[in-house]
């Protein structure tokens, strides 16, 4: 389903008129399709035939709670990075028996409060966390669930800021030394192996990389076990790529669910899947205002209110995002802008050199495709507010985040009186 359209040369959200919700909430702000969401979910929960398997949703791509909710409600787990977002996930009512917490520096703290609320497992990345968690676990007088994260070497990914499974990523135990750190694992009294995990990178269009990384986790696991180790989860990561530019061709949904049956359905384990930007990056817009047009010498240039600040994928990663004018082009005048942020920074732009119809002042934009890694990058650069995220059903929409005013963000600063 394709939550966005144009009627009567308006662009919607499903039912909604995008100009009418900006007349109530202040631009720019975060929109949601709560039905692409849940269609979104629907079609990975489909594609896969295995019997015994876990999505955990990467909450680190979106961590709302109303988003974590639309998956909790579907049977969605999560995926956790901080005692942050293990404790957002817990709040919406995720059981810990469907969380996983991965991360390669987690704190005493939060191994801390993980073991007290008895989560699924701990994805360990090095020989040092895992003394550290064994440690840990034996003051609190327990074994604690862990699966080791393998790097299998493999080149995979939208760039290189989010390719993670090459050895010469800070992620994971190399493969070669699988079979030492397992033994060392199942020698530590805190540690209780129950799993193997790799996660080897974002934005993956093509299911090779997929393929190569299951064959390598299957033969460590077959492997492992022959040593006695006993693995029974089986986590494959995240990953799954989806459609930004129009010519982009997205992971195929049904091959990736038939290569996870194919490759990984005789080992009898449950497998857990930790999709982030496949469930939410299509289904956000970020609306926002335009509030000059500014044509030099060189450049036509539409300044929005929007800024880096409120999404950062443009210039953190030059990622390309589709940005088109509410009210829809006029396809007479076609003109070529960059479009361009208030922030004072040459990088504060979400697009350059991109053909529109004309633009006027006061015409809203919507940037597409922001639902991952947008609103949790976000900051207060320039001392900007954070904005309000919305999420539309049908022909309602409720505020899911708070704007944090200015006023707020100020009052946080302390001042020392030898000042
Ligand atoms: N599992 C682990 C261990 C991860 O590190 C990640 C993402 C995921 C799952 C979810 O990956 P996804 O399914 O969303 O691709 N900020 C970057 C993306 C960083 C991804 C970090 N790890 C971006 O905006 O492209």
């Amino acid at each position: 389903m394709n939550s966005f359209n144009y009627k009567n040369g308006e662009l919607y959200i499903e039912g909604l008129n995008i100009h009418s919700i900006a007349k109530e909430v202040r631009t720019p702000f975060y929109c949601y399709s709560f039905n692409h969401l849940k269609d979104q979910y629907n079609k990975l929960d489909q594609s896969i035939t295995l019997g015994n398997y876990q999505i955990c949703y990467a909450v680190k791509s979106n961590s709302n709670q109303s988003i974590i909710k639309t998956f909790s409600k579907l049977g969605s787990g999560a995926d956790v990075v901080s005692i942050g977002e293990l404790k957002r996930a817990l709040e919406v009512g995720i059981s810990p028996n469907k969380i996983v917490f991965s991360g390669v520096g987690k704190s005493l703290e939060e191994m801390q409060f993980a073991i007290n609320n008895n989560i699924l497992m701990f994805n360990i990345e090095s020989i040092s966390e895992l003394r550290r968690l064994s440690d840990e676990s034996i003051k609190l007088n327990t074994k604690s669930p862990v699966s080791l994260r393998i790097n299998p070497d493999i080149s995979a990914g939208g760039n290189e800021k989010i390719s993670t499974g090459k050895a010469e990523d800070k992620f994971g135990i190399d493969w070669r030394g699988a079979s030492e750190s397992y033994d060392l694992a199942g020698s530590l009294p805190g540690i209780k192996i129950v799993g193997i995990d790799a996660h080897i990178g974002s934005q993956i269009n093509d299911l090779e990389p997929f393929e190569k990384s299951f064959d390598r986790l299957s033969k460590i696991t077959k492997s492992l076990r022959k040593k006695g180790h006993e693995i029974n989860i089986l986590d494959v990561g995240g990953g799954l790529g989806v459609k930004y530019h129009p010519d982009d061709r997205p992971l195929d949904i049904e091959g990736y669910g038939k290569l996870l049956s194919e490759k990984l359905g005789d080992l009898d384990c449950k497998i857990i899947i930790e999709p982030g930007r496949f469930l939410t990056a299509n289904s956000a817009i970020l609306v926002t205002k335009t509030l000059y047009i500014k044509n030099t010498d060189s450049n036509n240039f539409i300044i929005v209110d929007a800024a880096m600040n409120d999404f950062i994928r443009p210039t953190l990663y030059n990622a390309y995002h589709q940005v088109v004018s509410v009210k829809e082009g006029k396809k007479d005048t076609v003109l070529k802008y960059d479009i361009v942020g208030p922030v004072c920074e040459s990088g504060d732009f979400f697009r350059k050199n991109i053909k529109m119809g004309s633009i006027e002042e006061g015409d809203l934009l919507a940037i597409k495709s922001v639902g991952a890694y947008g609103s949790v990058l976000s900051s207060n650069y320039n001392t900007r507010p954070s904005i309000n995220e919305i999420l539309v059903n049908n022909d309602q929409f409720e505020i899911i985040r708070d704007r944090v005013e200015v006023e707020e963000i100020i009052k946080r600063d302390k001042i020392p009186n030898w000042i």
